[in-house]
């Protein structure tokens, strides 16, 4: 049975700042954050967008062309989570007006929870071909301002639509995972920032993505030069190149690793660095990147995937992209998306931050910002109100 991806459609926020202008505030040299660390620009949601309606605005054009009929399961993944008890899904599923007859839950572990997410789906299609299923992952990535994690912020989301016949890509059952209790990178519930030690959390990636690779080649037999391209959970765009760069060495190349890594992961990149990091988000925002942009045809071509979670789950897993995927494409729509945002001040960018939605119980309307299709429109009652944007 093949399962896989039929749709992928990628959403984020319609603001952003230009990092030469919190490189210039922050009086740090704009080459650590656009050759050092390799970002540009960061997504900046407004008050009335939160990983709901992220969400819902990436799966709409989803829901718009196949409809809504056979989907049966929503796999909401984030850590962004605005709700101890009720998924971030349901509040999804009402706002696209899914079937009743759907299972919707939300799932955690740090970045890696969107793969698992898909591969939970794919094993449900293959087990009952005529479901489907939509995976969702939104995050908006938040560190305490002044700190080194701050050029790495950002938003985004990615829906996908899993089906027994994907137009996109087959996903081969073999993975290497790797399973480690360590504290590189956490936030706790009273936070809404994340506690991060930085340069461990890079190491730890990167043992995780050679542990996980190590696993999956023994599996497969297959080598680094089965893969017409690699995705990478993409924290920043240098540490997607440094983990290739690491899968290399471990497999002997000695020579030409950083031209082979621009060549087998350079086409994924571009949205990242014009995004920041979306947390469960990136790794398929990468691959959204990959297909919109690949110069060359990928039908047919094996793509190696890396998923990291911090804390720390790491997966290494491959799929086959379909021929004829480019008819299934939503490029225009991202392309326009990263294109037509309204660029932020650094001052515009730390008042928003340092807003967040009420706790008091009182009721509340937010002020309209540009957003998706969906906003958040208030509080009442300790409790959430969406509505659709004519
Ligand atoms: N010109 C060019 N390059 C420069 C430069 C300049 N003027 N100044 C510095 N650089 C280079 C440095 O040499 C360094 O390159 P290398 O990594 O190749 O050595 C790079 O820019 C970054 O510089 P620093 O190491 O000094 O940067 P930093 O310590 O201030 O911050 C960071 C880097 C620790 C990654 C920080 O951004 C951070 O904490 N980020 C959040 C955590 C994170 O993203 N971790 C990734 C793994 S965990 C994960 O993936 C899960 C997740 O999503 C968070």
């Amino acid at each position: 049975m093949t399962t896989g991806i039929d749709r992928i459609s990628f959403y984020t926020s319609r603001y952003c700042l230009d990092l030469k202008d919190l490189a210039a505030a922050r009086g740090v040299d704009w080459n650590k954050y656009s050759i050092g660390i390799g970002q540009e620009i960061m997504g900046i949601p407004p008050p009335d967008e939160d990983i709901v309606t992220m969400a819902a605005s990436a799966a709409k054009p989803i829901i718009d062309e196949v409809g809504v009929e056979g989907i049966d399961l929503v796999l909401f993944a984030t850590e962004s989570s605005i709700d101890q008890s009720k998924s971030a899904g349901l509040f999804v599923h009402g706002l696209l007006g899914l079937p009743s007859r759907c299972r919707v839950v939300e799932l955690k572990q740090a970045c890696y929870s969107g793969t698992i997410a898909l591969r939970m789906a794919a094993m449900m299609v293959a087990a009952s071909p005529t479901s489907k299923a939509l995976v969702l992952c939104s995050d908006i990535a938040r560190y305490d301002l002044g700190s080194p994690g701050e050029p790495t912020q950002g938003c985004g989301a990615v829906a996908m639509l899993v089906t027994a016949k994907p137009s996109l890509l087959t996903l081969d059952p073999e993975y290497g995972a790797h399973t480690e209790d360590v504290m590189d990178f956490w936030r706790p519930n009273y936070s809404e920032e994340a506690f991060v030690d930085g340069k461990y959390s890079t190491r730890i990636y990167l043992n995780s993505a050679a542990e996980s690779w190590r696993q999956y080649a023994e599996l497969t037999g297959r080598s680094l030069s089965d893969f017409a391209r690699c995705c990478y959970h993409i924290p920043f765009t240098n540490m997607a190149a440094k983990a290739h760069d690491r899968l290399l060495k471990e497999s002997g190349i000695r020579e030409d690793r950083k031209e082979i890594t621009a060549a087998q992961v350079g086409e994924s990149l571009g949205y990242n660095r014009m995004t920041g990091n979306s947390y469960s988000a990136s790794l398929y925002e990468g691959l959204a990147c990959l297909l919109d942009t690949a110069t060359e045809s990928l039908d047919n071509k094996r793509i190696g995937f890396f998923s990291y979670g911090s804390g720390s789950v790491g997966e290494f897993f491959s799929g086959v992209v379909t021929p004829g995927y480019r008819d299934h494409l939503y490029t225009d729509r991202h392309q326009t998306l990263l294109e037509s945002r309204t660029a932020v001040t650094v001052q515009q960018y730390e008042d928003i931050f340092n807003l967040s939605v009420p706790s008091d119980g009182w009721d509340y309307s937010f002020t309209e910002y540009q957003t998706g299709d969906f906003r958040l429109a208030g509080m009442q009652a300790h409790k959430r109100m969406y509505e659709a944007v004519s």
